[in-house]
């Protein structure tokens, strides 16, 4: 099949490689001539494992190309993906300034039969939107169909989670559009649900919403843990067992960061305002995330009161390991945090110090992991990169000034932190002292 992929972000960029891979031409398109420019040669904007050698390999195999013409692009195309952004607005909606900016490009380059496919992810809706302005700026030449296929990868496992993919969601609006887009997906070999287009718009917010929903119900049981001596790591392995509920995104931590569930859920939240549908769960979801990275900030208060002339060192920037994304990372509200109550913080990533330091206002870190821990006064883990998991712990304690760790991420086994000479407080879990 001929695809012509528009906007060459995470899901764009992604996408498109994964499908060439699988066998079809695809014309990633971005306005970025610079961005073009370094794909062709296979350089990465960002990092994410595994997808340098599958676009440098298709590219060489001559199945993916990269353009700025989008009417290049679309020339021979069946299928058109729109895969630009949907940033959140100060209002808390999903800006579709992107998606309709392209709409409109397509209809002008529109020159023949194609299913125009949107995976960015937009309000319930935007389908429909997306199809009037096509067919106002093709005038009614030519047949088209509107689609919707939204994409569910992780950072950090994108073209793994898109190889491997649980299930692909089509929604259309014509048998013809649905054969194209099940034939497309048949080399993943994965369950499809095929849907009208506004259901499978809702299938991408409420899954978003709902793994978001997951992740705050065990933070507050793993707050409410604390106080009982139980264990959360536990209480989730307990509840996980039953299918019913399953064993996935219940690893209580210090919330939720990245670009899509904090966008994610204020976007449904006021899809729902506007209709007057009131989501009290996800408000509260929104309110028990947005106060949970500061537990962190309590458990250092119990130790140092007063944290003036102290040194911690502060392990993880990125929201999550395997990526150098810095989108809504609690390491951006507790650094300045604990910089504002005098102490002195020093960061170490393995990835995203660079876009860290673009983030946080006078930001110290290190790449070497015990040159970070070196003389402070206590360890804080915000992010679980494999680095910390495996970090020598005898050796630490000998570097440092005070054998404290505070785990945002319970990386640690208790038994194992039990005779380590370690003051441990991680989340949900009892405090070893
Ligand atoms: C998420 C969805 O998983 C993906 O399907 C969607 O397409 C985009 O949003 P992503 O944001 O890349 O992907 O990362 P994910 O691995 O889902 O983690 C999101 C956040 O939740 C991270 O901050 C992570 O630390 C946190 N998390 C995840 C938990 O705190 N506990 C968990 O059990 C799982």
């Amino acid at each position: 099949m001929n695809i012509c992929v528009i906007g060459t972000g995470y899901v764009g960029l992604v996408s498109g490689t994964c499908f060439s891979e699988i066998g079809n031409k695809v014309t990633c398109i971005d306005l970025d001539e610079e961005k073009i420019e370094r794909l062709k040669q296979g350089i990465i904007p960002i990092y994410e494992p595994g997808l340098k050698e599958l676009v440098l390999k298709n590219i060489e195999e001559e199945r993916l190309h990269f353009s700025t013409n989008l009417a290049e692009g679309m020339k021979d195309a069946e299928v058109v993906i729109i895969a630009v952004g949907t940033p959140q607005a100060p209002s808390g909606e999903a800006n579709l300034e992107y998606v309709e900016n392209v709409a409109v490009s397509i209809g002008e380059n529109l020159n023949g039969y194609k299913v125009i496919v949107t995976k960015s992810t937009v309000p319930v809706g935007t389908g429909q939107r997306v199809k009037s302005i096509i067919s106002e700026y093709s005038h009614g030449k030519y047949e088209f169909d509107v689609a919707s296929n939204p994409e569910f990868l992780r950072e950090g496992s994108a073209v793994y989670d898109t190889m491997n993919m649980d299930r692909a969601v089509i929604g259309v609006e014509s048998k013809r559009a649905e054969e194209v887009l099940t034939k497309l997906h048949e080399p993943f070999n994965t369950e499809v649900v095929v849907t009208n287009v506004e259901t499978s718009e809702m299938i991408k917010y409420a899954s978003n919403a709902f793994l978001a929903t997951k992740i705050s119900f065990i933070n507050e049981i793993a707050n409410l843990s604390e106080h009982f001596g139980a264990d959360v790591i536990k209480v989730a392995e307990g509840m996980g067992l039953d299918k019913r509920i399953g064993k996935h995104f219940l690893q209580a931590g210090i919330g939720y960061g990245g670009s899509c569930f904090p966008k994610d859920t204020s976007a449904l939240i006021h899809i729902g305002r506007e209709v007057g549908e009131d989501l009290s769960i996800l408000k509260a979801v929104e309110e028990v995330n947005g106060k949970q990275r500061m537990r962190i900030a309590d458990k250092v208060n119990e130790i140092y009161p007063d944290l003036e002339g102290k040194k911690l060192a502060v392990l993880g920037l990125a929201f999550k390991p395997n990526t150098d994304d810095m989108r809504y990372a609690p390491s951006i509200d507790l650094i300045p945090y604990f910089k504002n109550k005098g102490a002195e913080v020093i960061a170490y990533d393995p990835i995203a110090y660079e876009n860290a330091a673009k983030e946080i206002e006078g930001l110290q870190y290190s790449t070497d992991l015990y040159e970070t821990i070196k003389d402070s006064d206590a360890v804080i883990i915000l992010t679980e990169w494999d680095e910390v998991k495996k970090m020598d712990l005898s050796k630490v304690k000998e570097l440092v000034n005070e054998p404290i760790i505070i785990d945002g991420r319970n990386i640690y086994k208790l038994d194992d932190m039990k005779n380590s000479g370690f003051y441990y407080a991680s989340i949900g879990r009892p405090t070893i002292k």
